[in-house]
């Protein structure tokens, strides 16, 4: 049976053709998932699909009936619902956390209505409990941090009941925690004949969770998979001969100097004080649930809020960084979380974005240099492959994923001593990674990394050594040769395996 098909779909912006004749059907009950790198067309066929936008030609058919959304209030009133990449496509800013869980069609049917705060909270309540919210319902949604604006977003979508439900890296900006806690209920509904189209970068969760899973490459759906899926070769599909090479992980790093040196840091407040030093050439990484204080680590380490305790030396000589700015002039840079919110310029150009933390850099006689700009913004494609139409493109234009990769690499074409990256892989796909992991190992300047990720599997990915916090203390240091994620995993919940003697 096949709630959902989906027939030839194709879709070109300008010249460029994110989708090329695309087939798949989705029965009752059945989680999909649908991967690719970035830039692959994942997004665009859920925009198809939501009704966010139109396909250029091919056919969608819903319960046997030919289905063609005119804007995403249809699509949910036919019974698809979404959560979209991009979480802020999701939220109403102005309305509380409550009336956000509530939006019925986003304002549909409620004319003549008087609905009052009680009624809305009351009616909030379950939606929030059922996906496990904690949040204050009578706060503004825009007061929650991201995970927890998504959060609202797919309870909201969960609440609803649909026959088709999709999912667009619904954990991306997730905790791995939240994301543990999300799988069962996306289960849940498949089990009550919901069909479930869901897109991750997490290979571990399209294992746990899909029954099939069909690889888009280049605009194309190359292969199926049926579970339990091989994810060599679902990777190989997804990349094409691109397949990283991750063999250079943990290699032998020079011990005898440091880039940074830290003693009697405190990651948070409460937390106890410890030691870490990050050595040139050198990948650290720093892992622990959201909480844990890696954020605050890195901020303070940055200057962008004050030392808890201790001293820091750069370079071997004292450093204490009153702000940023002296931060940054001291040749350390930090990649900050929450990609969209922050750090992306709508209608800026690819180009503007890579020149943007370093504008005095281009500045020649105060006169911003178009010419260096641009061959800046033309390595950070160059490096980490950005798909892009070139580096004039609104960064919009850009998938998530290729955003990010954009707002992590213009930090590359400077020349940082020390890199701090937080959460750095927010979307970025498996290839990417591994790409950026080889341009940070592969530069000859001693370049110091420090990567918070509260994805053990990421960490493993990257780093050379591991620095696991557990409630702002300090629970474990591994060398990344040694560790496993579920040995990350325990030392991250406190509960540590029994090292085996
Ligand atoms: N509004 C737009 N204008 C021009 N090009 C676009 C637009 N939206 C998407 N594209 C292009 O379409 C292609 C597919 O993008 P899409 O967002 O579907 O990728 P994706 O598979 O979701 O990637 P990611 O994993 O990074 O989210 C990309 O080359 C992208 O640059
Ligand atoms: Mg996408």
């Amino acid at each position: 049976m096949t709630v959902l098909s989906v027939s030839e779909v194709s879709k070109t912006y300008g010249a460029t053709r994110a989708l090329r004749g695309v087939s798949l059907d989705l029965a009752p009950g059945e989680v999909l998932g649908l991967i690719g790198a970035n830039g692959a067309g994942k997004s665009t066929l859920i925009k198809v699909l939501s009704g966010a936008t139109r396909a250029s030609s091919g056919s969608v058919r819903l319960a046997g009936r030919p289905f063609e959304p005119s804007g995403p209030l249809d699509a949910q009133a036919a019974g698809v619902q979404t959560v979209h990449q991009n979480i802020d496509d999701g939220v109403v800013p102005g309305m509380t956390v409550a009336e956000n869980l509530t939006l019925d069609g986003f304002g549909r049917g409620g004319s003549g209505w008087f609905v009052t705060r009680g009624r809305i909270r009351e009616r909030a309540r379950p939606v929030a409990a059922d996906a496990g919210l904690l949040a204050d319902l009578d706060a503004p949604v825009e007061s929650l941090s991201p995970s927890g604006r998504q959060r609202v977003v797919i309870a909201r979508a969960l609440s609803r009941a649909p026959k088709v439900l999709i999912l667009d890296e619904p954990t991306s900006t997730l905790s791995a925690a939240e994301a543990d806690a999300l799988l069962p209920r996306v289960r849940e509904l498949a089990g009550d004949g919901v069909a479930v189209l869901y897109v991750s970068h997490r290979l571990s969760e399209i294992e746990a969770l899909c029954d099939r899973v069909v690889v888009l490459r280049d605009g194309r759906a190359r292969r199926t998979f049926t579970a339990p899926v091989d994810r060599h070769a679902v990777v190989a599909a997804m990349l094409g001969d691109l397949v990283p090479d991750t063999s250079t992980t943990g290699k032998a790093v020079d011990t005898s100097e440091s880039v940074l040196t830290a003693s009697g840091v405190t990651a948070r407040p409460g937390g106890a004080p410890f030691d870490l030093r990050v050595r040139p050439g050198e990948i650290l990484g720093v892992t622990g649930l959201v909480g844990s204080g890696k954020t605050e680590l890195l901020e303070q380490f940055f200057g962008a809020r004050p030392l808890l305790s201790g001293t820091l030396t750069l370079g071997g000589a004292p450093y204490r960084p009153k702000d940023p700015g002296a931060a940054i002039k001291a040749g350390v840079a930090l990649v900050a979380e929450e990609r969209a919110a922050r750090a992306v310029v709508p209608g800026w150009s690819l180009r503007a974005h890579v020149s943007l933390p370093r504008l005095g850099a281009h500045t020649v006689a105060g006169v911003l240099s178009r010419r260096a700009e641009r061959s800046s913004a033309e390595e950070v494609v160059r490096l980490l492959a950005v798909r892009t139409s070139g580096v004039e493109a609104a960064i919009e234009t850009l998938s998530g994923g290729n955003q990010q990769k954009v707002v992590v690499g213009r930090w590359l074409t400077g020349s940082p001593r020390l890199l701090l990256l937080d959460e750095p892989f927010r979307g970025v796909d498996v290839g990417a990674r591994a790409d950026l992991g080889r341009v940070l190992r592969g530069r000859a300047d001693g370049l110091a990394v420090l990567v918070a990720s509260s994805d053990p599997e990421e960490v493993l990915e990257l780093a050379d050594r591991i620095l696991v916090l557990h409630e702002g203390s300090l629970a474990g240091e591994l060398r990344a040769a040694d560790a496993t994620a579920e040995r990350l995993t325990g030392l991250m919940a406190g509960t540590p395996a029994r090292e085996p003697s």
